[in-house]
């Protein structure tokens, strides 16, 4: 499904800035993270850089990561690996901040990214996400899956999770990580940004 294809689909959606406002999106990413120069930074789900490229200019290190084979090969930011966000090959406490800009509702096995983010997070460190408001799975999708599927069903192959702040909750509930802050915010369309802190 993460190939070619798919990545030019969020190139088409990124140029018509009609889901989402991409710009306001990396804003609020970016306040919520509060970066240092000093800070070691990661992205999962960074396709070929588009966010990756403005925060690695404020901070000592920043990886990007994304399963999209051909989205790695393409990346244009300073150091991007394919990888899963449920199985990341990084040492224990690597970063001091993490993000996700529209991903954690691709990933199946939720309570294992949030098991991975919770272990490569410094004591301190901060993840931050943002991800869609849908009144039903898939529905932000809906255009993609037409123009990639012909189906406007396939939206639900895509964003295999509806998610809202409690629902993460419920999940992380048992994790050494603590939800801090969450909002909702209209980008074009109604967007969740919750912010994690690592005990
Ligand atoms: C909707 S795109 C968002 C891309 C980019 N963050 C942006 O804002 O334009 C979702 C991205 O998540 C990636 N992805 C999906 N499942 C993933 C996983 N388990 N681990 C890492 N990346 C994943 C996809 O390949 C895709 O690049």
């Amino acid at each position: 499904m993460y190939d070619r294809r798919y990545s030019q689909e969020v190139l088409r959606d990124r140029e018509n800035d009609i889901i989402m406002n991409y710009d306001a999106v990396d804003a609020a990413l970016f306040d919520l993270l509060e970066l240092r120069s000093d800070h070691h930074l990661l992205e999962v789900g960074c396709d070929v850089g588009y966010t990756q490229r403005k925060f690695e200019l404020a901070v000592e290190r920043c990886v990007g990561i994304d399963i999209n084979e051909f989205a790695i090969s393409q990346n244009t930011g300073n150091e991007a690996i394919v990888m899963d966000g449920t199985a990341m090959t990084f040492p224990d406490s690597s970063f001091d901040r993490a993000y996700s800009s529209h991903t954690i509702e691709h990933i199946p096995e939720l309570l294992k990214h949030f098991e991975e983010i919770a272990r490569v997070l410094k004591p301190g460190g901060k993840y931050v996400a943002v991800y869609p408001w849908e009144l039903f799975r898939g529905m932000a999708a809906t255009r993609a899956a037409i123009t990639l599927y012909g189906n406007p069903m396939r939206s639900r192959d895509m964003h295999v999770n509806k998610l809202n702040p409690k629902k993460l909750d419920t999940i992380t509930k048992d994790l050494p990580i603590t939800q801090t802050y969450s909002t909702l915010k209209f980008m074009n369309t109604p967007q969740w940004l919750s912010v994690w802190e690592r005990n």
